[in-house]
């Protein structure tokens, strides 16, 4: 697989060569094939937190949490447990808060797993959100126990997850509605999928689909401005037009409104590829009216999460405000980004000041800022899926930097729930149904028997996956698992008959 990755990476390189651009600098294959495999750097110990990693004057930093590989998208339940999306895993984690030491997170488990890479997470009314790349799903989530119950259902389901920016992000607006953004399949082109390039809104069941502004290439963080209610949302510019060209975007989304992309970049610029008709006219001639960003980040910076602060109880210097983390130039001669910044909403203005930074010095990469949020304690946590890490900075906690202890297991709390459609009444003839399929598709091929390794022993399935998670494998088999013609309730038995078996084991 690695070696697959280089060829790729290879081929890119080669590629930029032959078309004399900066595509890539070399400093940038750990990075290229860390975006592929989700496999990072350690995290950086003490000695490296303390000299590299900066935050303001009054602020205190700690590593929250290292070794955990792929973390992305995080969001905090009232409780202070940290909910963590690793697309590349297919998991969700749970880090509990650890009450005899703020600073640093307790016991790890999964709250959920065999999804498909799972990057968007919100929690709202008694339900856990997530954004897989082909659907929203949803499961029963009680934030005061840190519990899932029930089963795991995919609400909107279809979504289309080829191509570049697959992921997809979802969050719950104060109107009570659930909101999707979708980037594009490309780095510039028209899309065939109306939905790609879009951010869109649902009730909170998944119904009502709309959407509410297209031409965003790939958002992948937005969050509203408490004293206001408006929506801001993150744009990463496209690549291959050099080092400092087109600009990272912040848009103030309003309904119906088309942010740019491909036509556009930046304030309105005419793309050079898609900008212009056949008779050279800008292709605002045909009645396009894009909307210019709120704020400009630098080429290539790629902001992705963005969080509104509640600041009441820090000092003035920090009112009306959001973080940004900055993920980083992949595609840039100079390494730029890899920071959090603070943006501050001043008259008329969006001013940008360095909040959490240090990543990159001279070339030398060590974290990725992927996500922030805040928890109930005030302070924001801020997730980096290069060097596995989570990072906590809180106001006027000034002590020393600390480092989380490592490595940390991640526990399974497993609760096999069983789903709605089996009873006490089918159960035995779905079972015979899926033995007598396990045989005539040859699953013991490859299934061989108890004691396989990992994946290969069904017969302690009911320990990883509920069986919404059997019919997705089933639906939607990993390489090297082949597809097989089976029917919905095909799956169901088979489930069931996996099921069954593996309790008598
Ligand atoms: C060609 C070999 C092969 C055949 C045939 C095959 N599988 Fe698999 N299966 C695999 C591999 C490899 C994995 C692990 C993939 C991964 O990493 O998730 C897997 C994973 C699974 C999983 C997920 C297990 C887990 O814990 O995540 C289930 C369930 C499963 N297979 C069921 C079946 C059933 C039912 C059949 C027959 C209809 C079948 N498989 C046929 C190779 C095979």
């Amino acid at each position: 697989m690695k070696k697959i990755l280089l060829i790729v990476v290879l081929i890119l390189l080669a590629a930029a060569f032959l078309l004399g651009r900066n595509i890539v600098s070399f400093q940038s294959i750990p990075m290229l094939l860390n975006a592929m495999t989700g496999q990072g750097i350690d995290s950086p110990d003490a000695a490296t937190v303390e000299t590299r990693l900066q935050v303001p004057n009054n602020f205190g930093l700690s590593v929250y949490a290292s070794d955990l590989p792929n973390a992305r998208f995080i969001t905090m339940t009232t409780n202070r447990d940290l909910l963590i999306t690793r697309p590349h895993k297919g998991d969700v984690v749970m880090l509990r808060a650890d009450s005899s030491n703020p600073r640093q997170g307790g016991e790890r488990t999964t709250l959920l797993e065999g999804l498909n890479k799972p990057s968007g997470i919100a929690v709202h009314d008694g339900w856990l959100f997530i954004g897989e790349t082909d659907a929203i799903g949803r499961i029963a989530f009680d934030q005061s126990t840190g519990k899932t119950s029930g089963d795991y259902q995919r609400i909107v389901e279809g979504l289309t997850s080829d191509g570049n920016h697959p992921y997809k992000q979802v969050k719950i607006g104060p109107d009570g509605k659930l909101y999707l953004s979708q980037g594009s399949t490309c780095n510039v082109c028209e899309e065939l999928d109306p939905r790609r390039s879009t951010l869109s809104r649902f009730n909170i069941d998944g119904t009502g689909e709309e959407i509410l502004a297209t031409g965003l290439r790939n958002t992948m963080g937005f969050d509203w401005a408490p004293w206001s209610n408006e929506l801001y949302a993150t744009d990463n510019g496209r690549d291959l037009l050099g080092d400092d060209y087109p600009p990272c975007e912040l848009n103030l989304i309003e309904e119906g409104k088309f942010y740019g992309w491909p036509y556009f970049n930046g304030a309105n610029e005419p793309d050079p590829d898609f900008g212009f008709d056949v008779s050279g006219q800008s292709v605002t001639a045909s009645g396009l009216n894009p909307i210019a960003p709120a704020h400009e980040f630098r080429a290539h910076n790629a902001p992705l999460g963005i969080t509104f602060v509640n600041t009441e109880a820090w000092s003035e210097d920090y009112k009306k405000m959001a973080l940004v983390a900055l993920h980083g130039s992949w595609n840039r001669s100079i390494p730029d980004g890899y920071r959090v910044v603070s943006l501050h909403w001043q008259g008329d203005e969006i001013i940008s000041k360095d909040f959490f930074s240090g990543f990159e010095k001279a070339g030398d990469v060590i974290g990725r800022p992927v996500d922030v949020t805040q928890g109930p304690d005030g302070a924001v946590y801020i997730s980096d899926d290069y060097a596995g890490s989570v990072y906590r900075i809180a106001y006027g906690e000034t002590q020393k930097p600390i480092v989380s202890k490592v490595p940390v297991e991640i526990k399974k709390e497993f609760v096999l729930v069983e789903p709605d459609w089996l009873t006490d009444a089918n159960r035995s003839v779905l079972a015979e149904r899926g033995s007598r399929l396990f045989k005539q598709f040859g699953c013991k091929g490859c299934h061989i028997s108890k004691g396989a390794p990992g994946r290969m022993d069904l017969s302690t399935v009911n320990q990883r996956l509920q069986y919404t998670g059997v019919i997705a494998r089933l639906t939607k088999p990993r390489s090297p698992m082949p597809t097989f013609p089976l029917t919905e309730e095909d799956k169901k038995a088979l489930a069931t008959f996996l099921m069954e078996r593996a309790k008598t084991q």
